[in-house]
């Protein structure tokens, strides 16, 4: 998987004014949401194809719903295979999770940590992989209900990254808020993580409901204890490239880049790049 960049933000229609005028030198990569832009022509697509020149980009999937029993997509992946090419867009990751079954629900459903979904999911990724031709990254959601479960979250993970032989998006703020929901131990989740599927990873603000569940909003800035988890996942992993989510409530661009700064030093901190050093 070729490097991109070890600082990112999503690239959204929102922002694009601000971008057209400058770019932050913080920003080394973009990740778009696919499905909001592979139909767009005239002036999107023309800004998209001027920054997607100067940037490293990569996708991050809405509707893929790799856990659903309906069928795939295969009119969507095709298309997707076009977008990427054309954009030269590095890499392709989705939820870990479902968002349809006999229609669309428009929401990230938890998939059931059971045997038989690991295999049902892997054998799914294995067919968007031969389809698109390239590993594809999962990445680890947060869920605040576990129908019929009969593996650990880590487990069912671990399972699915092996099966499918696909890449790992490691979402930090996922972890942090499912280890409060779940009860469980995050730097035990993390470091248990395999290190060489780590394709990059996410960083989010998340909003605390109660002393025991936490809502992931991606609505606020990243919190410490979100923070001390990615340099943890640093100080294990070695330095992946990292991107800011930002979906609600967004701040000026100059407080993003804070954070984006923030991201930088927490590398810095740790040093030789685990992408570099491929
Ligand atoms: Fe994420």
């Amino acid at each position: 998987m070729s490097y991109f960049g070890q600082v990112g933000l999503g690239f959204r229609r929102d922002m694009l004014d601000e971008l057209n005028e400058h770019v932050p030198e913080q920003i080394d990569f973009f990740e778009i949401a696919p499905e909001n832009w592979m139909k767009l022509g005239g002036k999107f697509a023309k800004q998209l194809a001027y920054h997607a020149e100067r940037k490293p980009f990569v996708c991050h999937g809405l509707s893929l719903s790799i856990g659903s029993y309906d069928p795939l997509d295969l009119t969507f992946l095709a298309d997707l295979k076009v977008f990427l090419k054309k954009y030269n867009i590095r890499l392709y990751s989705e939820h870990l999770s479902y968002c349809s079954a006999d229609g669309h629900m428009y929401d990230l459903m938890p998939i059931p940590f059971t045997e038989e979904a690991v295999k049902h999911t892997a054998a799914r990724i294995r067919q968007v992989q031969d389809i698109l031709e390239q590993h594809i990254v999962m990445e680890n959601v947060s869920y605040y209900c576990a129908p019929g479960q009969a593996l650990s979250e880590l487990d069912f993970t671990l399972a699915v990254l092996e099966e499918s032989d696909c890449k790992l998006l490691l979402d930090v703020n996922n972890i942090y808020v499912n280890s409060i929901n779940h009860q469980y131990d995050a730097r035990e989740f993390l470091k248990a993580l395999p290190t060489e599927r780590i394709a990059y990873g996410h960083i989010a603000g998340h909003y605390n409901e109660a002393h025991d569940l936490i809502i992931d909003t991606h609505g606020s800035d990243v919190a410490d204890p979100v923070w001390d988890l990615l340099h943890e996942a640093y100080a294990h992993h070695g330095v992946f490239p990292t991107l800011l989510e930002r979906d609600f409530n967004i701040p000026p661009m100059s407080e993003l880049v804070t954070e984006l700064k923030s991201i930088s030093t927490l590398q810095a901190l740790r040093g030789k790049s685990m992408v570099e050093s491929n």
